[in-house]
Order: C-alpha cells, then structure tokens, then sequence
C-alpha cells in the first residue's frame, strides 16, 4: 500500500464530513497538497483553503485529476449530479470511489459510475467532527487489498474504522453508531431532567450529566468490554444496583432492541426510496 505522503485524494463535496475527514488525513500524515476537493460554494471553497489549505475548486473533474481514491461526500440527493459531472474524470483515472453518502446502495452508485469502477461504502458517524468516530466501511470482494487500504485511511482519519462482511451490515451501523450518539444523549438529558427534580440546579446538572457521559465513553474507549465497565461501577446493594434493577424492570432492553430495529428498518427503507428515486430518472 502506498504511504500516506505519496497518495493523492479528491473529495466531492466540501461540507462538513469532508472537513471532517481531511483534518484527519493531516493529523495522519497526509500533505495538504495530496488533497483536492471540488465543492461548488464560494465559501466553503475558501473555508477548506484558509482552514485546511486543501486545493478547493468548483470542477470535480479538475479535483480528481491524479487521484486515486474519490470521497463522494456530498448529501445523497445530490451524489447523481456529482457524479455524473465526475464521469469523464472518472473513467479516464480509474480510481476508487470510497462513498459516505448515507442510503446509497453500491449497485445504485454502479449504474452512475464509469464501468468497472471499485466503489466502496463507508458510515462515518457525527463524533468524527472532534476526530472521535466509528466508521463502518464495506467493499464488496471485486475491490482489490490496495484500494480497501485507502479507503481504510480515510475511514480511520476521523477516528477508528471497522470492515463490515456484508453491505447489509451497513444498516445496523447506521441504527448502532450512527443514530448512537443521539440515544446517549437522551439519555443524558433525561438523567439531568430528573436530577433537577430531585434538587439540583439545571445548570449543575446539565454539566454533570454531560461530563459522565464523556467520562464513560473515555472509559469505553479504553477498555471496550461493557459489561465488565458497568460491573467496575456497580457494587452489590448499592446506589448504581437500585437504579438499574428499576431500568431493567421497565424493559429497558427490550425498549433499546426495539428503537434499534426501527433505526435499522427506517435506513432499508430510505435506501430503497433513494434506488427507486435514481431508478426512476434513468428510465
Ligand atoms: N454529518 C454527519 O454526521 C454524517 C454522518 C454519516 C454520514 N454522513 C454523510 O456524509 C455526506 C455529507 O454530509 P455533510 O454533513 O458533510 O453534508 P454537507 O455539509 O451538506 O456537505 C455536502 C457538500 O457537498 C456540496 N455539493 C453539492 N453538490 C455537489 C456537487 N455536484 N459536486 C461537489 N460538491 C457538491 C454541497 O454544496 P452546497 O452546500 O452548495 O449544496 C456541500 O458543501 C452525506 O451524504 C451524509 O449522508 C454525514
């Protein structure tokens, strides 16, 4: 695999996930100038040179011009008309396509890439803005072990990246570690909610709330088995003991069960809107 000073990356779409990610690529010993990036706004143009002093430019095809792997970070809505403004660029160079654009499928960014072209998918999740992700990536077997090695890169620029054994998997990701942040949080705001009512002031706890939730995940981080972080907290008969047993009896497990598989039926169902969607303008 090639070293990080020597590849050259071409990101479709300069929001706030490409920032994401190109900050990461720099703090991992990516060269600024081995970055492109074609982005249609003035402003985000400029952001991306002052900021991260990436080339930024309104032509995706100049941007992928040496390239050898494509980021399509745009909003899925918008992936078709990137793409098809990249085809010529695209076929030329040949390079990978490493998407994060959530819901579209590999079959349907197929039929809107050159012939033959290696594509494949990541989920990246909102922590990677601090370079705190988890990244889910999937390559189907055709793409070859170089190509997956750069798409690594990019999946572990913001944080730590994880290959997944089937596309499907990529719907669980979504409901696990991409809707995951926001279940953590309602936690934490309903934890603070009945903090106040026992006494505290909002303030105090709103803080308080927020630092555990910071302190656990640091503790996750550095010792991912679960259970045995909830048990280092957990002393028998005591305060902790209390309030899970009253989680538990509320069905607790199955209420996360059950919001996950909605999480996970609700992105097969947008992905199946967005191949209909992409289906229905090329017929
Ligand atoms: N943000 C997250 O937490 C998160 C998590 C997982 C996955 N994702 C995925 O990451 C992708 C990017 O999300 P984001 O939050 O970074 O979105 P964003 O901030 O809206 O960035 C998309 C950028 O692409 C630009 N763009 C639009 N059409 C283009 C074209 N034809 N060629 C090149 N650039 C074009 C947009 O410009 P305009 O502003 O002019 O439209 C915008 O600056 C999405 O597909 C999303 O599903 C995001």
């Amino acid at each position: 695999m090639q070293s990080p000073d020597s590849v050259k990356i071409a990101f479709l779409g300069g929001g706030n996930m490409a920032r994401a990610l190109i900050a990461g690529l720099l703090r991992n010993a990516v060269p600024a100038h081995r970055i492109s990036v074609g982005e249609p706004e003035s402003a985000a143009r400029e952001t991306l040179e002052r900021e991260l002093r990436v080339q930024a430019g309104p032509d995706n095809g100049e941007a992928i011009r040496g390239a050898y792997l494509v980021v399509l970070a745009v909003k899925p809505q918008q992936a078709e008309e990137a793409l098809r403004a990249s085809y010529a660029a695209l076929h030329e160079r040949g390079p990978v396509l490493l998407s994060i654009a959530a819901g579209l499928r590999i079959a349907d960014l197929r039929r809107v890439c050159p012939p033959g072209m290696a594509v494949v998918r990541a989920m990246p999740n909102r922590p990677a803005l601090l370079g705190a992700g988890v990244t889910g990536l999937y390559a189907p077997p055709d793409v070859a072990a170089g190509q997956r090695g750069l798409a690594e890169l990019v999946g572990a620029a913001a944080g730590r990246a994880v290959w997944l054994r089937a596309e499907a998997e990529i719907d669980v990701v979504t409901a696990l570690s991409g809707s995951g942040p926001a279940y953590f949080f309602l936690l934490a705001e309903h934890m603070a909610r009945a903090a106040e009512a026992l006494g505290l002031a909002p303030d105090t706890a709103a803080l308080l709330a927020a630092g555990t939730l910071h302190g656990a995940g640091l503790l996750a981080n550095e010792a991912p088995d679960l259970a045995a972080q909830r048990a280092a907290v957990t002393s028998r008969g005591g305060t902790t003991e209390a309030a899970l047993q009253v989680l538990r009896e509320g069905g607790f497990e199955t209420l996360v069960a059950r919001a996950m598989q909605a999480a996970a039926a609700r992105s097969v169902e947008l992905a199946d809107m967005l191949g209909a969607a992409l289906q229905a303008r090329r017929q």
